[in-house]
């Protein structure tokens, strides 16, 4: 029983025509576009860019976030190849099955899992935040013992048990709640750009990138890791800060490769994810430069908040009534984060119950919505928890690491795939192979370095957890394993 075992492309294809475990195709790539956009922009460039200006990178955040755009482009050109070669459900999980084997798509999929599932919690607390925040304006006061920061988060438990029930439903609804969401969310963020314009100083962006010097944000086991590996004063700011405040605003980025999880649903998968996951990052980039501009030319970086920088921007230049409208948006904006992650979440599980990695009775669609309601609840269910009872602030960084841990598998896996299967029809192709993919797992890697001590020490404890449930329990149950011993289905041995 090889933990190297590889799943056949032609066997996962074939696999989605099973009728019972198999999803319907109904999206566009219009519709990929919009569901990327809508996951893509959410707390990151709400609540984390403020921060990661604030105490890393002062208005040099704009090179963070085109450090960040190039990283994530080099990985999406090499999801992109993937999906439109192997269509189906379950992202680089599925895709890492056909190449490098089971216990490294295992590892990828339990990565995706911590993405997804805690990324949803993230933005599931941003939106509490600015929900109670435009309470507030409405004049509304929440109680803070039930509100977000306290014991239990309730409005962000509320808004995810919501958002269940509808991605429980079906797919085709919740992209119609989701096409309106993405449009005010557009609209908030033009009008950032656009309102903010004019209150721009350039006194403010000097120094462009400030001087390098120690803070609390880069001590004991809140310093990066390269850092203390090589032996580096620990240091904000300066060009260390700009490569810190990428892996952070990394974040912000986070969602273009939960397109490629929806690639059994699409209509025309070779050609549509492809579009869908180049074109909502290019348009995001382009966003997230914009708005990194305002708002550091808006305010001074070390007065940024580092909350709700961009409603509190307009407060500070005496425009309350804009900040009201930026928290409405925020408010919508957010929620299509929450429910998209939870999709790509229920998806990749789903794709590794099909699989027998985890009990196969969760890989079962409902006849009547064609979703798997008894997966979804479950996945609903933890990270409503997740999002009540953690403190705020302290998962990004782990979805970082989990999203970085999984791209720098996906680019390796493009070489490899084209090596051992140079026949299968691929309609999107990286150029410049291996050249490309390596440097993207290398920058996917660099920067995972440079996230925090802290944030190292519980991503290995989350991977440990990882093999003790393969070892226990996948590596028996795995379809590629009973079908060995029953001589069915013969797993590759390599
Ligand atoms: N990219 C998503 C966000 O910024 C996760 O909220």
């Amino acid at each position: 029983m090889s933990i190297f075992r590889t799943k056949s492309i032609e066997e996962s294809i074939a696999a989605t025509a099973d009728g019972e475990h198999s999803l319907k195709k109904n999206l566009s790539a219009l519709d990929l576009t919009v569901f990327g956009i809508g996951v893509i922009i959410g707390a990151g460039i709400f609540t984390v860019t403020g921060k990661a200006a604030a105490q890393f990178a002062g208005p040099s955040i704009v090179i963070s976030f085109l450090v960040g755009a190039f990283c994530c482009a080099l990985a999406a050109i090499c999801y992109a190849e993937f999906a439109s070669t192997v269509p189906v459900s379950g992202s680089a999980y599925t895709f890492s099955y056909a190449t490098l084997g089971e216990i490294v798509a295992w590892i990828i999929g339990w990565d995706l899992l911590l993405e997804l599932m805690l990324g949803s919690s993230v933005v599931a607390q941003g939106w509490s935040t600015y929900f109670v925040v435009f309470l507030d304006k409405l004049g509304v006061h929440w109680p803070d013992a039930i509100g977000p920061g306290s014991h239990l988060d309730l409005p962000a438990m509320l808004l995810v048990v919501v958002l269940t029930l509808l991605v429980a439903k079906g797919i085709k609804e919740s992209m119609r709640v989701n096409l309106v969401l993405v449009a005010v969310k557009l609209f908030i963020v033009l009008f950032v750009i656009f309102a903010g314009l004019s209150y721009v100083k350039t006194s403010n962006y000097t120094p462009f990138i400030p001087p390098s010097q120690a803070g609390p944000s880069s001590e004991g086991l809140a310093a990066p890791l390269i850092q203390v590996l090589f032996g580096m004063q620990p240091a904000s700011f300066g060009i260390m800060g700009i490569v810190a405040g990428a892996s952070i605003v990394f974040f912000a980025y986070i969602g273009f490769d939960v397109v490629a999880t929806t690639a059994e649903e699409a209509k025309n998968p070779q050609r549509d994810l492809p579009i869908g996951i180049i074109a909502s990052l290019s348009i995001c980039t382009v966003l997230y430069v914009a708005v990194s501009l305002v708002i550091t030319g808006m305010v001074k970086y070390d007065q940024i908040d580092a909350k709700a920088a961009l409603a509190s921007a307009f407060e500070s230049v005496g425009k309350g009534g804009y900040a009201t409208i930026v928290s409405a948006g925020a408010v919508a904006g957010l929620t299509t984060v929450v429910m998209t992650l939870l999709i790509g979440a229920v998806r990749v599980t789903f794709a590794m119950a099909r699989d027998h990695l985890l009990p196969p009775r969760l890989a079962q669609t409902s006849t009547k919505t064609g979703t798997p309601v008894l997966l979804t609840l479950i996945i609903g269910a933890a990270v409503a928890l997740i999002a009540s009872l953690t403190p705020i602030g302290k998962l990004e960084e782990m979805v970082n690491i989990g999203t970085l841990a999984a791209f720098t598998l996906v680019s390796i896996s493009v070489p490899i795939l084209r090596r051992k299967r140079p026949d299968l029809k691929r309609s999107f192709t990286v150029p410049l192979n291996p050249f490309l993919p390596i440097l993207a797992a290398v920058v996917c890697f660099y920067l995972m370095l440079n996230l925090s001590i802290e944030t190292w020490l519980r991503f290995v404890i989350w991977m440990v957890l990882g093999f003790l449930v393969y070892f226990l329990y996948s590596r028996k149950h795995s379809r590629l394993a009973v079908g060995d011993r029953h001589g069915m289905s013969p797993a590759s041995p390599d």
